[in-house]
């Protein structure tokens, strides 16, 4: 282990915004793939979060500096580093939430499905590591194409016995942040105003509703304005941040945490759609209908729909979902 801790200073005024309750438990979050162009501005925001105690931060390389550097800021969280397998599971070792930004991203002319082939294994064994040691713990998947990243880890808890459907999501907050973003540029309502809800994937046009196509294309966007150094990594780690803030404010007790997020559910006749999930004590608390759309909106659906069709047919082939 790469050990470094935070001081036990006043919390920052800028995580304000995440706090819900001076009194929360001690709660631990595990990033994987933390030294990476997501993992970074992440860790530095989970730091931020005045609802955890302690901060693990994973890699196959680079974690030291990172944590060191992480480490230095004033919020309380212990921050420490571990890289490389043979500390994997003490970096997960009593973990309430693992975020996963472990994994390449696309460079200009790819699709979130090309990257399938080596995110899908890396996937499989950071979630055969989570099912041995924090086999409790809420899994948020970043790493793309997470329509199908979702499938994966979930085949893997199946297989070792763990798996649990309120606890694992599909980390689509950006297309929502996003969303927000762009609703408000065009409308000029403060962005604090604008909740737009997206369901469906995280892939093109399974991204709905439609009332956006920039929100569909947003991540192509960053792909070609990064012009091969990756794709979107700070906005991210903001929405990883927020989203990981509400599942601990979920399994500390909060009321009313709605978020739209990747999960298995009964609500479409897919296994894993998007939508409106309350979160509480156990991760999903319930998975929101997805109430009245407009006629854009189901046209959006009906096309969604025809690749998530296909979607569907390769899960049962593959038992992955590879769109
Ligand atoms: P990056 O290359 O900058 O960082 C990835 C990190 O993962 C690296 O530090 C690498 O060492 C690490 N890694 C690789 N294999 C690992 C393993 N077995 N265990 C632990 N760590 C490992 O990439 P990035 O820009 O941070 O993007 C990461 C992933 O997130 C990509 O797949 C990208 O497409 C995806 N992404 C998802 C969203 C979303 O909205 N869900 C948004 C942006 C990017
Ligand atoms: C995004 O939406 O920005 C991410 O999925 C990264 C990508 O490849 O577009």
């Amino acid at each position: 282990m790469l050990r470094s801790v935070g001081s036990p200073s006043a919390v920052a005024g800028a995580s304000r915004s995440f706090a819900f309750s001076s009194a929360a438990p001690e709660r631990k979050v595990a990033i994987l793939g933390a030294a990476g162009g997501i993992g970074q501005p992440l860790a530095l925001l989970m730091k931020l979060n005045p609802l955890v105690s302690r901060l693990s931060l994973y890699d196959i390389a680079g974690t030291s500096g990172v944590a060191a550097d992480v480490s230095h800021i004033n919020p309380p969280a212990q921050v420490a580093g571990f890289v490389g397998e043979d500390q994997l599971g003490e970096a997960l070792k009593d973990a309430d939430v693992v975020i996963i930004p472990a994994g390449v991203p696309r460079k200009p002319g790819m699709t979130r499905d090309d990257l399938f082939n080596i995110n899908a294994g890396i996937v499989n064994s950071l979630c055969t590591a989570i099912a041995k040691h924090c086999p409790h713990a809420l899994v948020n998947m970043i790493s793309n194409p997470v329509n199908s990243t979702v499938s994966i880890a979930a085949k893997v808890f199946k297989k070792a016995g763990t798996y649990d459907e309120k606890k694992l999501f599909g980390v689509t907050t950006l297309d929502l942040v996003r969303a927000k973003t762009f609703y408000a540029g065009k409308t000029g309502l403060p962005v604090s105003d604008v909740n737009v809800p997206v369901v469906g994937g995280h892939a093109g046009i399974t991204i709905l509703p439609l009332f956006s196509q920039r929100t569909q294309d947003g991540g192509t966007e960053v792909v070609e304005a990064k012009a091969g150094k990756g794709s979107a990594t700070l906005s991210i780690a903001y929405a990883g941040a927020v989203f990981a803030d509400a599942c601990l404010k979920g399994l500390n007790g909060a009321p009313d945490i709605v978020e739209c997020t990747l999960v298995q559910s009964s609500i479409t006749e897919l296994p894993f759609f998007a939508s409106k999930v309350k979160l509480g004590r156990n991760g999903v608390e319930e998975v929101l209908e997805l109430g009245s759309l407009s006629e854009y909106e189901k046209q959006g659906n009906l096309r969604g729909s025809m690749q998530f069709c296909i979607c569907v047919q390769i899960h049962r082939l593959y038992g992955v979902c590879q769109s």
